[in-house]
């Protein structure tokens, strides 16, 4: 017998016909979010995602390499000054001062403007594709970090605004010391306890937002096509998260815990 066409409406097909009737039966129409192929709205929809994820990426490498900055902290005062001041004459003489750090600022800034616009996009027109709101909403297959995406990405902004104006732009010292070394900084302001709890709790929602993230990034990129590779990306989500996290919350602590020390 011949399956009946789905339905379309729009871009999406929104009603698809799941089995071919029997003679005299009933035929059921589910709703699903399958995308047509070729549609420009899909195709567009696949390349802002695709944006979302090579962004991602950027930050990803980002994080680790800063975080292996960080934990130099633990080496102590003239290690971690060395190294800050290193990230300064890298690339000299061929840049000037600074040339390669201001190269990766423009960088950072522009993965950021990517991410975010990606982000306001994909949910402007995930509102406006759906009218009417569901009745029920099913949350047993989604993970906390999946729901948290959102907040979690808008924390972790609030987040870098406050600590660039507390170790970039302005250099704020929460104990009143001075602002002038970074090893000092760091230490003054973890020796803080409320300071270390906000970089903890900014660490946690980093840590959630970069588990769903990693494993979005590889759906993205086709990487999640089967049991095993589900079971991979899955993995590879919890590995960035727990490394991410936990690495750069082991300075906060060191602090706290007198094992880094002016
Ligand atoms: C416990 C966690 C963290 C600590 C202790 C920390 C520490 C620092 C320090 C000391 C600096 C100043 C470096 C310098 O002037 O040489 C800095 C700069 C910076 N951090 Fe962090 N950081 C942490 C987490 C993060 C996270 C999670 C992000 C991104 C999401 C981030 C993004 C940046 C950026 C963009 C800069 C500015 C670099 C520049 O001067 O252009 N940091 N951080």
């Amino acid at each position: 017998m011949r399956r009946p066409a789905p339905a379309r409406t729009g871009h999406l097909s929104h009603a698809r016909v799941i089995r071919a009737p029997p003679p005299g039966g009933t035929v059921w129409t589910v709703a699903t979010t399958t995308l047509v192929k070729g549609a420009r709205a899909t195709r567009s929809t696949i390349a802002i995602k695709l944006a979302m994820a090579v962004s991602g990426f950027v930050f990803i490498g980002f994080v680790l390499a800063h975080m292996y900055g960080n934990l130099k902290a633990f080496a102590g005062h003239d290690s971690f000054n060395e190294y800050a001041e290193h990230l300064r004459t890298i690339g000299e003489p061929i840049l000037p001062e600074s040339g390669l750090l201001w190269i990766l600022r423009l960088g950072l800034v522009a993965s950021l403007v990517v991410h975010v616009s990606a982000a306001v996009w994909l949910w402007r027109r995930a509102q406006s594709a759906r009218t009417v709101k569901y009745e029920v909403t099913k949350r047993r297959h989604s993970s906390l970090s999946s729901r948290t995406m959102r907040w979690g990405g808008l924390t972790i902004l609030v987040f870098l605004v406050w600590h660039l104006l507390n170790f970039s732009i302005v250099k704020v010292n929460p104990a009143g010391g001075a602002t002038n070394d970074p090893y000092n900084l760091l230490v003054d302001t973890f020796d803080v306890w409320w300071m270390s709890l906000i970089y903890l709790i900014a660490m946690g929602a980093l840590a959630m937002h970069l588990h769903h993230g990693t494993w979005s990034a590889l759906q993205t990129l086709g990487l999640t096509g089967t049991a095993s590779a589900r079971s991979r990306a899955k993995t590879a989500g919890w590995i960035v998260a727990v490394v991410v996290a936990g690495g750069y919350s082991l300075v906060p602590l060191g602090v706290l815990f007198g094992v880094i020390t002016k």
